[in-house]
């Protein structure tokens, strides 16, 4: 269950405001759920999890299963934006921070053309037990294509007869490249539905899959996104999605264009990361669009902490919030106090994290920071299916109340074009012969 906390907002904008905003969140809500909006071809994550039946999950446990019976200790996952990043957030947020995590470890790849990582990679893999989750729903991109042929070579000669038992293909049902090669190589295949966008992807194979291998519990994900689309869905001020979409936009036209969503626990990083790419590849569009960024306190206090508190007063942050900790640690009692820390003795360390937060929340609304708060209840696999379907579902919602389609990407092609010139790609002859000028 996710709750909205607008109470840090109440000194930058009356309750008159705040209603108006409300009101165009409902309209964006109609827009949505009528299917009427800019991108209606791209909705099929709206209603997804209620498909998502056992059968369709029983599909990603066999693989499971059957990489479990060759012992598979360690899987290449390769895919960049998002065919990545929902599965890195959800793996990350659930996996020990310094132990090996319950299932197989997951490696990610594609998502860079780093040669060093991915080198690095290749070392890590070398005395491993190793298969491969390729993800690429056009099955054209540059990124993972690079990777997956590197590791496909690898598996092929390692392997043999038995490679394309290793590898597992997610793309589209008919279209590109990674089609054509998994149909021609026999992998087991999943579909990326046509109507399901990268950034709203995580709760289909692209995500489950992955987090299924490295040992979580997708059904608990999935009961967990099937009562956030019921909760998500009713017409209603009450209704996190469209409150969140209704202040974030609020905020945005009093001119606070940056907002930063702000985390406690480094569990939380690629949270965020995957926030990021939600809602800057959603919204940044047609000249507008609220900036997103993200920090990690307590850490960030000590980096980014200055320039919030005192810098540009352009920025406003969203708290997302962990009310309920996995684990119980107490500082300990010092009989000499040459630390001066005995006032804190007794006291968990969940207790000064929350102190913590609290005195930044109200610092940050003293030095001009609206504050919108995001409270889960905790850090398991329910509460983050509920997190990541609402968080799309706010997405959809804001991007029409901002005057924007949520769905397509435009601006992603500029560098591609640019990048297969340079890189010699057939048919971009004319513009590297431009683009080389400019260098
Ligand atoms: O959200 C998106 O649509 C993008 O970030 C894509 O996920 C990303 O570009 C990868 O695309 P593909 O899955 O086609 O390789």
């Amino acid at each position: 269950m996710i709750k909205i906390d607008k109470s840090g907002c109440k000194s930058f904008a009356d309750e008159k405001l705040i209603d108006k905003y409300l009101q165009k969140a409902l309209a964006g809500f109609d827009t949505l759920e009528g299917g009427q909006g800019a991108g209606n071809d791209f909705l099929g994550w709206n209603r997804l999890p209620e498909t998502i039946t056992k059968d369709v999950i029983d599909e990603y446990k066999a693989v499971v299963a059957r990489w479990q019976a060759m012992k598979v200790d360690t899987v290449v996952v390769i895919g960049i934006g998002g065919s990545y990043l929902g599965a890195k957030a959800a793996i990350h947020a659930l996996s020990h921070s310094f132990l090996p995590g319950k299932g197989m470890q997951i490696l990610f790849a594609g998502n860079s053309l780093s040669e060093d990582y991915l080198a690095e990679m290749m070392d890590a893999i070398c005395n491993r037990n190793v298969a491969c989750v390729v993800i690429s729903k056009s099955g054209t991109t540059t990124e993972p294509a690079v990777a997956f042929r590197i590791v496909k070579r690898y598996i092929d000669d390692k392997y043999g007869a038995e490679a394309a038992q290793r590898i597992v293909a997610v793309t589209d049902r008919n279209r590109g490249a990674l089609k054509s090669l998994a149909s021609a190589e026999g992998y087991t295949s999943f579909v990326i539905e046509d109507n399901i966008g990268g950034r709203y992807s995580v709760l289909t194979p692209v995500g489950l899959l992955a987090i299924a291998l490295a040992g979580y519990d997708i059904d608990a994900m999935v009961r967990g996104a099937q009562e956030a689309q019921k909760e998500c869905s009713k017409r209603s001020e009450n209704n996190p999605a469209i409150q969140y979409a209704a202040i974030r936009n609020m905020l945005y036209d009093a001119g606070y264009k940056t907002e930063i969503l702000v985390n406690y626990s480094p569990k939380l990083l690629y949270v965020s990361e995957w926030w990021k790419q939600l809602y800057g590849e959603s919204e940044g569009k047609d000249g507008k669009g609220i900036f997103p960024a993200s920090v990690s306190n307590t850490t960030d206090l000590h980096s980014m902490g200055q320039y919030i508190q005192e810098g540009e007063r352009t920025l406003f942050e969203t708290v997302l919030h962990v009310s309920k900790c996995e684990r119980e640690l107490r500082i300990p009692m010092d009989k000499d106090n040459l630390d001066s820390l005995n006032y804190l003795a007794g006291k968990r360390v969940e207790e000064c994290n929350e102190g913590a937060m609290n005195a930044t929340i109200m610092a940050h609304i003293d030095g001009g920071v609206p504050q919108i708060k995001v409270d889960m209840e905790r850090l398991d696999e329910f509460n983050l299916g509920w997190l990541f379907y609402f968080f799309e579902k706010a997405c959809g919602i804001s991007g029409y109340v901002l005057g924007v389609n949520p769905f397509n990407q435009p601006g992603v092609e500029a560098y591609k074009k640019n990048m297969f010139a340079l890189l010699g790609k057939p048919g971009y002859e004319e513009l590297a012969v431009q683009l080389k000028k400019r260098m």
